[in-house]
């Protein structure tokens, strides 16, 4: 198993491509089950997750091509998927992929829109929490499916099609987002979705749906109103850049200090997380093309934060945050309010001399005058980010065990980050 090797204490400056968004390509890939033409997504990230997303919709029909273009060091070349599902070979997802590959279980929806069935394996739970998918099957219900749950699976069936109808999320959902947005858009009739996710990349998903022919209103609102069509077409998107990645690269240079630009990252895409930075301390301001990301000396401002969905805290760059905590001038209080175990990191980081007490869904953090590299482990992607975040400030060397959970999400980050001036490596094997 690959392992990443760290010498801390290096400033970094340079720039770092932002790659398009993980969390974006995998629905956008499990939109080309909506229709027999040709999607054609630009600007996909080159990654486990998507590749593997890729393989499985291979099994239910889904042909795809991929114009892929030499990556150049240090310039992101986005791939282009070309991907036709001309006939639904196969309506079932079964264990051994969904339990790889979670957002498959997202297959479900377009599958009843499109075949009238679908058989999909019970995700599971996973590092950071049980993981239900109780919402995802109250909107298939809405939408007229009947749903029976049989020996690990979850059996749907609408053979007369899906029809529209008005769904309301008692909690918010992004997955139970895409599915309703997913169904409703192939589906007779309309469908209002009350307490939707708002993260931009359902609005991602849902722009290329228009281009495929739904009628979509209240993107980037809590309430959205899809006209569903009885047939989508084909269509060319580019996916967005990953807020995510960016959020995660403005956190190394707030921790190693440096100036460095974010090539392609968008503020508004990022305006809570942006704004809890440059209260530690760190300057962020806009370029033509990204996001300039500057701290020169100036000390960490203890910030405390609380997880909330878009446009709140993220809690993809919770445990990016708590890493930068660690060296803060003080304390600060971090709250996880999505996940029920997301501070798997904790532990690890404590490894590196980090000071986090946790009290149920609170983490405490006093920030130390220095970290010290060891050997940690990786426990899941965005964990294993916040151990490299710790790794660029500790004192000495960090090894970092388990490193295939970060390939999961982070697209070349050891190039990205060595092109900057990091005394990172890969050691294969
Ligand atoms: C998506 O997961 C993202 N994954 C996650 O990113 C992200 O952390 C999460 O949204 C929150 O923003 C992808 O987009 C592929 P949820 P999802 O449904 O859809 C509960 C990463 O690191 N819930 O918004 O699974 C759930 O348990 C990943 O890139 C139900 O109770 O998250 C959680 O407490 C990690 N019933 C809360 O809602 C359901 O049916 C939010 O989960 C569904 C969810």
């Amino acid at each position: 198993m690959d392992r990443i090797k760290i010498i801390g204490g290096q400033r970094l400056s340079g720039t770092m491509p932002i790659s398009g968004a993980k969390n974006a390509a995998l629905p956008l890939l499990i939109a080309s089950l909506l229709t027999s033409d040709r999607l054609t997504l630009k600007n996909m990230p080159n990654l486990a997750d998507v590749a593997l997303l890729a393989r499985i919709l291979r099994n239910h029909g889904v042909d795809h091509l991929i114009e892929g273009k030499r990556a150049q060091p240090n310039v992101h070349v986005g791939e282009t998927y070309h991907l036709t599902a001309r006939d639904i070979v196969d309506t079932t997802a079964p264990y051994d992929m969904v339990s790889k590959m979670r957002a498959s279980f997202w297959v479900l929806a377009p599958l009843l829109a499109r075949c009238g069935e679908a058989k999909v394996s019970l995700p599971g739970g996973c590092a950071i929490g049980t993981r239900p998918v109780d919402l995802h099957l109250q909107a298939m219900k809405a939408l007229g499916a009947e749903i029976d749950i049989d020996a690990g699976y979850v059996v749907a069936k609408a053979p007369k099609g899906l029809r529209g109808n008005r769904i309301v999320f008692p909690k918010v959902s992004v997955g139970a987002t895409h599915a309703a947005l997913l169904g409703a858009s192939l589906c007779r009739g309309e469908t209002v979705i009350d307490n939707a996710a708002r993260e931009p990349e359902i609005g991602d998903v849902a722009h290329c749906l228009i281009k495929m022919g739904a009628l979509i209103e209240g993107i980037g609102t809590s309430t959205l109103r899809i006209q569903g069509r009885d047939r989508l077409e084909g269509a060319t998107h580019t996916v967005l850049p990953d807020r995510i990645e960016a959020g995660t690269f403005a956190m190394v240079v707030a921790a190693t200090g440096g100036d460095v630009v974010l090539e392609g990252a968008k503020r508004s895409l990022l305006d809570t997380a942006i704004d809890a930075l440059v209260q530690t301390g760190t300057e962020v301001t806009d370029t033509p093309t990204g996001l300039r990301i500057v701290r020169n000396g100036h000390h960490i401002e203890p910030i405390s934060v609380e997880t909330q969905p878009f446009p709140g805290f993220p809690t993809d760059l919770q445990a990016q945050f708590m890493a930068l905590m660690t060296r803060a001038k003080g304390t600060s209080v971090i709250r996880e309010t999505i996940f029920e175990n997301r501070f798997m990191h904790v532990q690890e980081l404590a490894r590196l001399g980090a000071d986090i007490h946790l009290h149920g869904d609170t983490a405490t953090i006093k920030g130390v005058r220095q970290l010290k590299g060891a050997p940690v482990m990786a426990t899941d992607l965005r964990a294993s980010v916040s151990l490299v975040i710790a790794g660029l400030m500790a004192e000495g060397e960090t090894m970092i065990n388990r490193v295939y959970h970060l390939d999961r999400g982070f697209e070349r980050l050891e190039e990205k980050l060595s092109a900057c001036g990091a005394q990172i490596e890969r050691i294969t094997g």
